[in-house]
């Protein structure tokens, strides 16, 4: 058995870990709105205006702080207006699936349904395809309280009170699916679209440019060089994890070998890499760091499940997603200086959600569980730490064995660790600089690789308690096991 040893000041904070770095992200897209969150009133399987009670339920348990709509590439060709009232017009949905979408999920049902999970919405705003003048009643429609066309078409649409809205973005893949514009080009048609994105009820509201996908650093440098802080509140990052790295055969979700299972985490550990490569650029125009970094897109992105629409993006959850999980998020918890908001792609149904669903029958998956576990983490501040851990050399790659972060939140300090390796544990040994480490409880995800749980009950990846520790004088001494995530609740 290998060891690491990690050492922390437990009164030493570094930043406050947002809890909306917990954020998922529901697009028009396959099966995550229509046939998945979304069945119906008139649906068999039972829902609250539409939306399935069983998902409103898992969510909650998980505590999802954020949800961002209504994509994703979609948004650049979505007009809410067409989606709102008795008369709605169908949409076809041309980039995921050629399929047509009747907009029975609009902006009221997707404001009702945050505030049933009492979540923060998080709007992505056609910049694309759309004019200034629709982002501009779709803000009047869903914020003005008093007396406006906008308004009143909302009241008589049965929603008397404006909606609470903190986050916009502004376009999405701008550099891509929403117009492949030059940087340049996008931070001027920015600009102008935020002049006009007003806010009736919340002036505060945080205005979010698209900012680059993965190691695109051209992008932010033209980006930071033309957006000012007094209009743009935070720039966003996408970056997914292709186990083979390659767009047409990116690697199934069920079946790998131990390679492509270890190119698969380092090819997840590059966003740490690539968060702290932004962010050296982004200091450069903004030493005050007043501009803000959301990664709105992230997670395992897979070829489809066979006999499943390629348009769809349906894909298996094993526990080498848990693992993928645990490690971005300890990734983001590490660098919450600088994150402040991320949203996995996607909540349900599409590339590494947290929910799968068949007919009524609904799936919690590996990473659901992850998110589970992780709650402690929500709202806390991140405590310094120095971790002395082997290293793996595997597929022609150095990897840290552990992924890990610590924080601290109501005197109580919470661990959570990842363990890389496919085959060997890792003893940690937990050391405060002072103080004694008590009251210690632990919880585990821990799985054959390859596990999944699936539709017909049977569900090996979930969250356990775990007593694979023994306190040693002031220290903590824990077993990570090989493969598998853990989490230490603690006081000093
Ligand atoms: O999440 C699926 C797609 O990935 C989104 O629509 C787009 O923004 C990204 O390319």
């Amino acid at each position: 058995m290998k060891t690491a040893y990690l050492k922390f000041d437990p009164n030493k904070t570094l930043s406050h870990i947002n809890k909306e770095i917990y954020g998922h992200f529901s697009e028009h897209l396959g099966r995550c709105i229509y046939g998945g969150m979304f069945v119906g009133k008139d649906s068999q399987i039972p829902n609250t205006n539409g939306v399935r009670n069983d998902v409103i339920e898992a969510l909650k348990e998980i505590g999802i702080p954020v949800l961002r709509w209504p994509g994703g590439c979609f948004a650049d060709e979505y007009h809410w207006h067409d989606g709102v009232g008795k008369d709605r017009k169908p949409i076809l949905n041309t980039n995921w699936g050629g399929v047509v979408e009747d907009n029975t999920f609009g902006t009221n049902e997707f404001f009702d349904l945050c505030e049933k999970l009492g979540c923060e919405p998080y709007l992505a705003g056609n910049l694309g395809s759309g004019t200034v003048r629709e982002l501009a009643s779709w803000l009047e429609y869903i914020t003005h309280g008093g007396n406006s066309p906008m308004a009143n078409e909302r009241r008589a649409n049965g929603r008397e009170k404006p909606w609470a809205l903190k986050y916009l973005g502004i376009g999405n893949e701008n550099w891509g699916c929403g117009g492949n514009m030059r940087a340049q080009a996008y931070a001027d048609q920015y600009r102008k679209y935020e002049t006009f994105a007003k806010n009736y009820s919340n002036p505060g509201m945080m205005k979010i440019a698209c900012g680059p996908n993965a190691d695109d650093y051209f992008w932010t440098e033209e980006l930071m060089q033309n957006l000012k802080p007094w209009h743009t509140g935070a720039i966003t990052l996408h970056y997914y994890t292709l186990p083979t790295g390659n767009w047409q055969k990116k690697g199934a979700a069920l079946t790998f070998d131990d390679d492509e299972y270890y190119e698969t985490i380092s090819k997840t550990l590059y966003m740490d890499e690539i968060i702290a490569k932004h962010g050296l650029i982004m200091d450069k125009y903004d030493p005050e760091r007043k501009i803000k970094l959301i990664v709105d897109e992230w997670g395992c992105w897979y070829d489809v499940e066979k006999g499943t629409n390629p348009g769809f993006l349906y894909q298996q959850n094993t526990m080498r997603d848990a693992i993928v999980a645990a490690a971005n998020l300890n990734i983001f918890n590490n660098r919450s200086d600088r994150v402040i908001m991320a949203n996995l792609a996607q909540v349900m149904n599409v590339l590494q959600s947290v929910l799968l669903s068949e007919g009524n029958r609904l799936v919690k998956t590996p990473t659901y569980h992850i998110f589970k576990m992780y709650l402690p983490h929500h709202d806390a501040e991140l405590v310094k730490t120095s971790l002395a851990a082997p290293e793996l050399e595997k597929a022609g790659k150095t990897i840290p064995m552990l992924t890990y972060s610590l924080s601290k939140k109501n005197e109580e300090l919470f661990l959570t660790v990842s363990n890389c390796s496919l085959d060997e544990d890792c003893e940690m040994l937990i050391d405060p600089e002072y103080g004694v480490i008590s009251g210690v409880s632990a919880q585990i995800v821990s799985s054959e690789i390859h596990a999944y749980n699936d539709f017909n009950g049977n569900t090996p990846v979930k969250l356990s308690d775990y007593n694979g520790f023994e306190k040693c004088k002031n220290k903590l001494i824990a077993t990570i096991p090989a493969h598998s995530v853990a989490s230490f609740k603690f006081k000093v």
